[in-house]
């Protein structure tokens, strides 16, 4: 671990040099392709996100933003990958509420899950559904309930792990209902949903990001969305108060991280390509088709980030020890 802060301290302040002086005015960062890497895999709800506003960054700042794929573990694959990459502003995570879940339900990590960071910003949060195979005998959340109840030994939840968004959220629902479930792990929701596609899972619950379209299709079916009020996109969807589980809530924040010792001014050039993607007409209008909206502006500064990532961390943490569920 010595060598590691070594490692990089060293590289943060050679980072910050090229920069400063006569530098800067020759080679303004990026002068090349940046990499966003996803924690999940290709296909899934935080991969959707991280294409649209990989795109419209790389418009910012005239360079390319690509997306990397470095699912399992329930994302903690990607993050480690993040905070051990160089700080130099060309290898970013774009991560969600696992951020927050991450440092409780993991005791043993080999990267810092807090201060291996820079927030950059914000990006948006989006709604969960808990949704099942298209031949699942319910048709609304309390006869989903019902049929959990009776069948949960034969019956399996799909998720992305522990500490993915699906993990929390199967969380919460067991414990609402008072009732475990045999899980299925995948690296990301984009391959589980192929699986309830064609009916290998039972049930899974999941960003919206990743449910409206088959939902709207009828290829999966629905029993609530876990927010406070209905999703625009998908109006008939009752919430879980409607469906009598007033306590099975959950929104799903996502951020944009930087290695821990990544320049300040880069840090803030992100900042500022993260907040124009976020106005961009193209994701904005891609964001409400699938159920979601981009932070206020405000939202999207690394200060604000990082103070609501701390918050939640306090949130989340007695609620998992509380379930007494850790992945070491
Ligand atoms: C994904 O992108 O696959 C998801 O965000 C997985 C999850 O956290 O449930």
């Amino acid at each position: 671990a010595m060598a590691r802060l070594t490692r990089r301290s060293t590289l943060g302040l050679a980072g910050a040099l090229t920069l400063g002086g006569a530098a800067r005015a020759q080679q303004p960062w990026p002068t090349r392709t940046v990499t966003i890497i996803v924690p999940f895999a290709a296909g899934g709800p935080t991969d959707t996100v991280a294409r649209l506003v990989a795109e419209a960054m790389g418009r910012n700042l005239g360079q390319t933003v690509v997306v990397e794929n470095a699912g399992g573990a329930g994302g903690t694959i990607g993050a480690q990958k993040v905070a051990m990459a160089r700080p130099d502003g060309y290898t970013l995570l774009l991560h969600h509420i696992g951020m927050s879940t991450t440092p409780t339900l993991y005791r043993r990590l080999a990267y810092d899950p807090v201060n291996g960071f820079e927030t950059i910003g914000l990006v948006t949060e989006v709604p969960m559904t808990l949704v099942a195979k298209k031949d699942f005998p319910a048709n609304t959340l309390q006869e989903a309930i019902a049929v959990i109840r009776r069948e949960r030994d034969n019956l399996n939840y799909a998720n992305a792990g522990i500490g993915a968004a699906s993990h929390l959220c199967g969380l919460l629902l067991m414990k609402a209902v008072d009732t475990p479930m045999t899980t299925v792990p995948f690296r990301g929701t984009g391959p589980a949903m192929q699986e309830l596609l064609s009916g290998r899972v039972d049930l899974m619950c999941d960003q919206t990001t990743n449910t409206t379209e088959q939902i709207n299709s009828g290829a999966i079916k629905v029993f609530n969305v876990t927010t406070e009020s209905r999703v625009p996109a998908l109006p008939n969807v009752p919430t879980s108060a409607e469906g009598g589980l007033p306590d099975f809530q959950v929104t799903v924040w996502h951020g944009l991280y930087a290695p821990k010792g990544t320049p300040a001014p880069v840090v803030q050039r992100l900042s500022q390509a993260l907040q124009a993607a976020l106005r961009d007409e193209r994701l904005v209008a891609r964001f409400a088709e699938l159920g979601t909206t981009p932070v206020a502006q405000e939202r999207a500064t690394p200060e604000a980030h990082r103070r609501f990532w701390q918050a939640d961390i306090a949130k989340w943490r007695p609620i998992i020890q509380a379930a007494g569920q850790y992945a070491d």
